[in-house]
């Protein structure tokens, strides 16, 4: 039998907890700080289909996110009746529409010369996607597409890594603080312990949800 990747099989069988029916809470709560510049671009690194996307539209001239598995990008054209053109962008497709395009494919394969730089990037969902590994390389990456200047919002989660597997990983704030301060001024914007019966009953007896803002220097 062929591998499939976790994230494939995840969207195959519709284990999408994680998609918001709604544009995330915290984006609307910061969005003034965050887009005070009026960003003409924002990237949404691993973006699902989150409704996040046209909600930034709405606030930039465009908005880019890249997407590994092809059934999100195209249920997120279909779901939200956006018109769009497919073409092949070397390793990647490229999904484009007015004011929204998703490249369909692998992050680390995206490059500045696919999409330019941005004013803005809105991580949500995506550092806490990756395993430790790979954290390192994604901030070193996600950050070579921000103009100096340029602003990162980013949501994280914390909680014992061995009271739970993820995806969502595990990001503590000192891990965030070691791997982005050194881009640009970082700030906490707030705290939330998100404790449910749900995240109880998996074994966990706590975990913060954390909104930073990185200015690249
Ligand atoms: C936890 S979901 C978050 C999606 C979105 N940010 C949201 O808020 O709904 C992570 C997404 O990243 C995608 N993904 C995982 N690894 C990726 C990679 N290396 N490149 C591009 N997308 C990836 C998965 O398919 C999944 O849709």
């Amino acid at each position: 039998m062929q591998f499939m990747n976790p994230w494939e099989s995840r969207w195959q069988e519709g284990r999408i907890g994680f998609h918001l029916p709604e544009v995330n809470p915290y984006l609307i709560r910061h969005y003034g700080e965050f887009l005070k510049k009026s960003p003409e671009n924002v990237f949404v690194p691993l973006c699902g289909k989150t409704l996040d996307l046209p909600w930034l539209a709405n606030r930039a001239k465009k908005v880019v996110g890249v997407e590994l598995v092809s059934k999100a990008v195209e249920e997120f054209f279909t779901e939200n009746k956006i018109f769009h053109s497919i073409q092949s962008a070397g390793k990647l497709q490229l999904f484009r529409s007015d004011s929204i395009d998703i490249f369909n494919g692998d992050f680390f394969d995206l490059t500045q010369e696919h999409t330019g730089f941005f004013e803005a990037i809105f991580d949500r969902g995506s550092i806490v996607a990756l395993d430790s590994p790979e954290r390192q390389k994604y901030a070193e990456h996600l950050l070579s597409f921000l103009v100096p200047g340029g602003r990162l919002l980013l949501i994280t989660l914390e909680y014992e890594q061995d009271q739970m597997s993820g995806p969502p990983f595990s990001v503590p704030d000192k891990e965030i603080e070691m791997l982005f301060s050194q881009y640009g001024r970082l700030e906490l914007f707030e705290t939330t312990d998100i404790l449910d019966i749900r995240l109880r009953n998996k074994g966990l007896d706590g975990i913060l949800e954390r909104v930073y803002q990185l200015e690249k220097y």
